[in-house]
């Protein structure tokens, strides 16, 4: 089972939009998905057409401390779902002791351990929950616009992640940034993805998911772009993503490598000094 976070402090990056499209092309793909929304305001669940479940049906029951409560899970028709509920804001309050950043990870491993791929949607916020899912995981993605303010977020992030890494969980292979929302004919688009890219070389994910109208209206009714238009670009932007981080799993995939090539769409050009972040 490999476990991916898809996370950034800064809000509105694309983080459920990938959570979901990801996990239904890694579903297509041949892998048993099983999505956890672990946003309190549970954008993911809403976009799957669910309704706010109880208490006891929600990815609450992760932080029970009871590891052998049953896992509230609905079969989607893309991938399997534990929703999320408002009451994880109030449990907030008591989820305060140091350990209690391990939950997740043991419930995955006494529970969950059926899946090929579980995939983590968290809120843009440092939370027990973000940090749970941080804990848990074996890769973390980071969804980043290639504008100022998302790339500050996505940095930060990182930098969260890797003091994770190192205090917490050693295990965690990488976080990959994901340039996402990508606008070909915006210069600033191109000098950020150019910055990172230097920066942070094979930690910036070669696959990019590009503008996509499709992405934006297919997640409000509980269907992943390929369900209303498989040619959509933010479907194969997705596929790509998807084998991407099959090749970045191999050996647990058993999928044989393709060679990606650092999706350029043209010549990047560099930042100017006054956008540097
Ligand atoms: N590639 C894309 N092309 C066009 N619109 C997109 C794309 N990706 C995401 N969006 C839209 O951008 C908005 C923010 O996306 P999303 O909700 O996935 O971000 P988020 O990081 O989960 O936000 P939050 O921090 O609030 O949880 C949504 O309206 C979504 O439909
Ligand atoms: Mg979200």
């Amino acid at each position: 089972m490999i476990t991916l976070t898809v996370c950034n402090h800064k809000g509105g990056t694309g983080k459920t939009t990938t959570s979901i499209n990801l996990s239904a092309a890694l579903s297509l793909s041949g892998s048993k998905v099983l999505v956890v929304d672990l946003d309190p305001q549970g954008f993911l669940t809403r976009m799957m057409g669910q309704s706010e479940p109880e208490v006891s049906a929600s990815s609450l029951v992760l932080f029970e401390q009871d590891l052998t409560a049953p896992p509230p899970i609905l079969k989607l028709p893309n991938f399997d779902l534990i929703p999320s509920s408002p009451a994880l804001s109030t449990a907030l309050r008591r989820l305060t002791k140091p350990t209690d950043v391990l939950w997740v990870k043991e419930y995955l491993q006494s529970q969950l351990g059926g899946y090929d791929v579980v995939v983590l949607d968290t809120a843009a916020a440092v939370t027990v929950y973000s940090l749970n899912a941080l804990v848990a995981s074996d890769l973390v993605i980071i969804p980043v616009l290639p504008e100022y303010q998302p790339v500050i977020g996505a940095e930060q992030t990182y930098q969260t992640v890797k003091m994770v890494q190192k205090s917490l969980n050693p295990g965690l292979s990488a976080s990959k940034f994901l340039f996402t929302m990508v606008d070909a004919r915006k210069r600033n688009h191109h000098a950020y993805r150019l910055y990172m890219r230097e920066k942070y070389q094979e930690d910036v994910m070669t696959g990019i998911v590009r503008t996509c109208t499709t992405l934006s209206v297919s997640s409000h009714d509980g269907r992943s772009v390929y369900d209303t238009n498989p040619a959509a670009r933010g479907a194969v932007d997705y596929a790509n993503i998807a084998e991407e981080v099959s090749n970045l799993f191999q050996d647990r995939f058993g999928h044989t490598a393709r060679s990606h090539e650092w999706a350029g769409h043209g010549e990047l050009a560099p930042l100017a000094s006054s956008e540097m972040p």
